[in-house]
């Protein structure tokens, strides 16, 4: 592990460099497992995507091998798609339940994903809800995120105020199209989202943010070189306590 200095603001913000993915994918497994041992009860706040999902393979595989439980763990995951129905393969939920849920010992009934069908009022009053099921979990232990193409974290898109909560947003054209492939084509994919906001994922008491590969670079340097600013919202991560970039050596900043 090396770190570089490099473009940075001011900041308390950690970064790791691991020379491999699978070495930065394992270090942030020990540290969930870690925190597991220590509070079999912790609440962690997960992502979907690319980027976690060796993370969760690794750690598919210590529960099989007994060497990590989630049975007393709460999971809050955050974001969902608006409009698409509850046995919707496209759905966060259903892409949880392949890649992990379905895979560990967790209890489903612990597990929260928040629901973005149903109508205005309905997803409001769940994003309500949402908040308030996580102050009633004791609050998010560690919360791990990855660094959208235009700097999103969750789907807290560019604009997104550092005191936003769970709330339904537009989403921006360029998640869209990351998101075409996984829909079948850009037209099929939902215009909006309900999403943790930046506030939500700043109360969380440990962060971890993951970005891997070449193409993720330039965001790891743009989230070093900015601070506090609503048009990158990554890059609120600096006013976090405990915050840490887990980065392999292909994304560090140069
Ligand atoms: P990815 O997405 O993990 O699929 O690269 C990151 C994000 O949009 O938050």
């Amino acid at each position: 592990m090396s770190e570089s200095a490099a473009g940075r603001v001011n900041t308390s913000l950690r970064v790791e460099v691991f020379p491999t993915r699978e070495l930065a994918e394992k270090a942030v497994a020990d540290e969930i497992s870690a925190l597991l041992r220590a509070k079999p009860t912790a609440v962690l706040g997960l992502a979907t995507g690319n980027t976690p999902v060796g993370v969760y393979r690794e750690l598919i595989r210590r529960c099989a091998a007994r060497e990590v439980s989630f049975a007393r763990a709460t999971f809050f995951n955050l974001d969902e798609f608006c409009g698409l129905g509850p046995a919707d393969p496209t759905t966060f939920r259903a892409w949880m339940r392949t890649n992990f849920v379905d895979l560990v010992d967790v209890d489903v009934r612990r597990v929260h994903i928040p629901d973005g069908a149903g109508d205005a009022s309905a997803r409001a009053r769940c994003a309500l809800d949402y908040e308030r099921a996580i102050g009633d979990a004791g609050g998010i232990d560690l919360q791990l995120l990855g660094i959208g193409r235009n700097g999103h974290i969750g789907f807290n898109e560019p604009g997104s105020a550092r005191d936003s909560r769970t709330r339904i947003v537009e989403l921006h054209p360029w998640t869209r199209e990351d998101q075409a492939s996984g829909f079948g084509g850009l037209a099929h994919v939902p215009t909006h989202a309900i999403t943790m906001g930046v506030a939500t994922i700043l109360d969380a008491r440990r962060l971890v943010v993951m970005a891997f590969g070449e193409k993720k670079r330039e965001l790891v340097e743009r989230t070093l070189a900015t601070k506090d600013d609503p048009a990158w919202p990554a890059s609120f991560v600096h006013g976090h306590r405990a915050a840490r970039l887990v980065v392999s050596a292909d994304a560090a900043p140069r």
